[in-house]
């Protein structure tokens, strides 16, 4: 078992990491709630089928009586129809201020079940139990819940920090290949900012999802350590995880969100990042060989589909602000382990980096 602590100054809480968990929520919600008893496990349908029934014979067993909201699995729940349905399905169950959220799910399911408990009855508690590579290592850690909106992603939300996160690595066995390899996309983008001595034997678990508790523990400390210094997104600490983020993102928009996996187009993003920071940060080649290796291990994508022009990305990149008087802000590596947010990349730079993304590795 691993345990981190999220030493957030405001409200620290705990991230426990252990094969099995699944099997003892309500002994650990019962420590934080001695009192408790009505709780809502808020799911998708993909998710409810694989852990709901041993989550809540748990939570039983502790003394708990759990309410289920199960939402269609997938990005469409975030919405303000998906809040709906989970916070009148719990007004109808009676539920009320002492009531305890419990989020089992990815990181659709966080955010939304977060957000919920952020506004009902003008907030209550909630636990994470993240059930996706993402989600244990990025999105359940950091208190930043929300939804969608037509108009754009998480443009409605709140800061609303989870009283614990309980992780069961062997959740991961039964994720699709493609949903676990993405994940793998933000624990290498870790690896690039703070802690490249993940990646020496990091590729083993392209083969094998045994054993993940002490790499999932690793990361979970990478994101709360930049989160616990910078809670709100203010101190500039919080956009080092932007890395590979600010193409990535363009790139996932423009193929048409749920084409290509968030961690994919991340994947793309981060081989630009990688490109870019040879050229104006001093990282240099051998470095950024040792990341795409590794983007490699997990079959992540490199190359920028042909159905991408140059010109719908820059146009995506330019509605969303990203270049500040003609500078763009992007993080970048002056060496492994070590990023730094940069403005000298010129819109020239990044027409280069796109013709870069066409080619295959070498
Ligand atoms: N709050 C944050 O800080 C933060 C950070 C990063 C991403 N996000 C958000 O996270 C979301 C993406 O999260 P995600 O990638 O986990 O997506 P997701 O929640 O949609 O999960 C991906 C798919 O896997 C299924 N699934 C989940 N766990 C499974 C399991 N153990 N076995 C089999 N199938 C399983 C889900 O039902 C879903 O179909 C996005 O909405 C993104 O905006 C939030
Ligand atoms: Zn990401």
């Amino acid at each position: 078992m691993h345990t981190v602590t999220i030493a957030l100054p405001s409200a620290p809480y705990e991230v426990v990491i252990a094969d099995g968990l699944m099997d003892h929520v309500g002994r650990e919600a019962r420590l934080l709630f001695p009192q408790g008893v009505r709780c809502a496990v808020v799911t998708d349908r993909t998710v409810a089928p694989l852990y709901a029934d041993r989550v809540e014979a748990s939570l039983r067993d502790a003394g708990w009586t759990p309410h289920r909201c199960t939402v269609p699995a997938g990005e469409p729940s975030k919405s303000f129809a998906g809040l709906e349905d989970v916070t009148r399905s719990m007004i109808r169950a009676g539920l009320d201020r002492r009531a305890l959220v419990i989020a089992l799910g990815g990181g659709v399911v966080g955010d939304l079940a977060g957000f919920a408990a952020s506004v009902f009855f003008r907030g209550i508690p909630y636990l994470g139990i993240p059930t996706t590579i993402l989600s244990m290592v990025d999105s359940s850690v950091g208190g930043k819940t929300g939804i969608n909106t037509p108009e754009g992603k998480n443009l409605i939300g709140t800061f609303h920090q989870p009283r614990r996160v309980l992780i069961d690595p062997e959740s991961a066995a039964s994720l699709p290949d493609s949903a676990y390899a993405e994940g793998f996309a933000e624990i290498i983008k870790h690896a690039a900012i703070r802690d490249a001595g993940m990646l020496d034997d990091i590729a083993r678990f392209a083969k094998s999802r045994v054993g993940l508790s002490p790499l999932i523990a690793r990361n979970v400390a990478i994101k709360g350590t930049i989160v616990a210094a910078d809670e709100f997104e203010t101190e500039g600490l919080r956009a080092l995880l932007n890395f590979g983020h600010t193409l990535g993102h363009a790139v996932e928009a423009c193929a048409g969100y749920g084409t290509l996996l968030h961690g994919e187009a991340i994947s793309i993003g981060m081989r630009a990042a990688l490109w870019l920071s040879e050229r104006h940060a001093g990282l240099s080649p051998q470095e950024s060989l040792t990341i795409l290796n590794a983007l490699r291990a997990f079959d992540l994508p490199t190359i920028l589909p042909q159905s991408i022009s140059d010109d719908a990305i820059l146009e995506k990149m330019g509605r969303d602000k990203k270049f500040d008087q003609g500078a763009l802000r992007f993080v970048l590596l002056p060496k492994l382990g070590d990023a730094v947010v940069s403005q000298s990349v010129t819109l020239d730079d990044v027409r280069a980096v796109l013709g870069h993304l066409r080619s295959p590795l070498a």
